[in-house]
């Protein structure tokens, strides 16, 4: 690993990378961006559609990335830029902000500017943050786009939840510059065996909605699912985390937190996810009842007693092993008694290969604390035990059994 003169490591030492700026405004935190890529030692060159020159000046990304920024085919005096050598030039290519325009246009190969003629030509990985409003960002054309683009092996640095430049709030912020560098530096961090691979962990409970103000939960702290999270994105997996309510959070940027509330919310960010992963953990203790109707009032005191009619949940671990293609797929069973035999049955009926069981009777284990004890029985039904460790332990042990049974 190469290292800067104040003895720090610089990941992206000699690399070169096309900078491609779309028009939102995003752009201008490209200034930004440009000054984290050089200070790790990368040598940058900006492409720039003519409407991301009305956010940010093609004068301050030059100078900043001490290179001529390329707006249109042909510069002042007529000459031509040779877009394929600019795009055989780069080790990799990183559009952001990346706006619904530019995504459609990649995802249907359409090509009206310098900067999708780049893409088109360049044959290294490219890498996305797309930024737009968060109508925009949730509608299913974008999704669709983005899964598009996502099976071309481009690689997608998720939006960000925040203020949006409409004034409304939500997901669809680009991603803060510090956090597509950690993005990168993460993925780049190829030695670590699970650099290559997509991953999705569910965590915490799910809160079904009563009346406004009232709803059925759990006491799932979600720290078990966070730590797992953690300990495959320390290996090098692009991890992206379906966390139900709670107060647990991770200081690792990389990894991409989607926010859920209900176990159907949770289902459908799961499927969504699924379909894109190598490995899914489900840790979350998704509610199994769900009240049958939610009250749209606040249910007043009126009654000695009141009766709540409850229907059954989704089960999403099953769901998920019924779409299972290639995926690695492990579940969570949390059992007071008849501890193994009742996972292998969950092993079982929701086809997975593997699941880690843990007792709700054993003191100091499970809901809540900071300590686990598990085994993990693997679709052969080869039961490994373990000692009762603390959370971010026993994520490791997780994690590098699952490594080891990828092998
Ligand atoms: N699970 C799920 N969706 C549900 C219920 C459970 O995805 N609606 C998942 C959990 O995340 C866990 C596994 O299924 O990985 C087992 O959960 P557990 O609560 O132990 O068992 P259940 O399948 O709910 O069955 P039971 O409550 O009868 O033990």
């Amino acid at each position: 690993m190469p290292w800067s003169l104040h003895g720090k490591k610089r990941m992206f030492n000699n690399k070169k990378i096309v900078l491609g700026i779309s028009g939102g405004i995003a752009a201008y935190k490209c200034a930004s961006l440009i000054r984290l890529l050089v200070k790790e030692g990368a040598e940058v060159k900006v492409v720039m559609t003519k409407s991301a020159c009305e956010f940010v000046t093609p004068q301050t990304l030059s100078v900043l990335s001490k290179n001529e920024v390329l707006i249109d085919f042909f510069d002042a005096n007529n000459n031509w830029h040779n877009h394929v050598a600019l795009a055989e030039w780069a080790d990799f290519m990183l559009i952001a902000p990346l706006t619904a325009n530019t995504l459609a246009k990649m995802a249907a190969g359409l090509n009206d500017n310098i900067l999708l003629s780049v893409y088109l030509s360049a044959k290294t990985k490219t890498f996305v943050a797309p930024a737009m409003d968060l109508d925009m960002y949730k509608h299913p054309t974008t999704k669709q786009n983005l899964e598009k683009i996502s099976s071309f092996g481009n690689i997608i640095i998720p939006a960000e939840t925040g203020e949006l430049a409409s004034g409304l709030v939500g997901e669809g912020r680009m991603a803060e510059p510090e956090n597509i560098i950690a993005f990168l530096k993460s993925y780049f961090n190829s030695s670590l065996p699970l650099s290559e691979k997509k991953v999705m962990v569910n965590a915490g409970p799910t809160y079904e909605a009563i009346d406004p103000v009232r709803f059925i939960g759990n006491r799932s702290s979600g720290k078990m699912g966070m730590a797992i999270a953690e300990s495959f994105a320390a290996q090098g997996a692009g991890v992206t985390l379906v966390l139900g309510p709670g107060n647990v959070t991770t200081a690792n940027k990389a990894i991409n937190i989607i926010h859920v509330e209900s176990a159907e919310q949770m289902f459908n960010a799961c499927v969504q996810q699924f379909a894109i992963c190598h490995i899914a953990v489900c840790s979350a203790a998704v509610a199994d009842y769900k009240p049958a109707e939610v009250s749209v009032k606040k249910i007043k005191k009126t009654g000695e007693s009141i009766n709540l009619n409850l229907v059954k949940t989704k089960d999403i671990l099953l769901e998920l092993g019924k779409l299972k293609k290639t995926q690695c797929l492990v579940g969570f069973a949390l059992e007071t008694d008849n501890i193994i035999e009742y996972a292998k049955e969950k092993l079982k009926n929701k086809n997975l290969d593997l699941i880690i069981a843990n007792s709700a009777a054993e003191k100091g284990s499970g809901f809540g604390g900071d300590n686990n004890k598990i085994s993990i029985i693997d679709k052969h039904n080869k039961i490994t035990n373990f000692e009762l460790k603390n959370k971010q332990e026993v994520a490791n042990d997780i994690v590098n059994y699952i490594i080891e049974f990828l092998k």
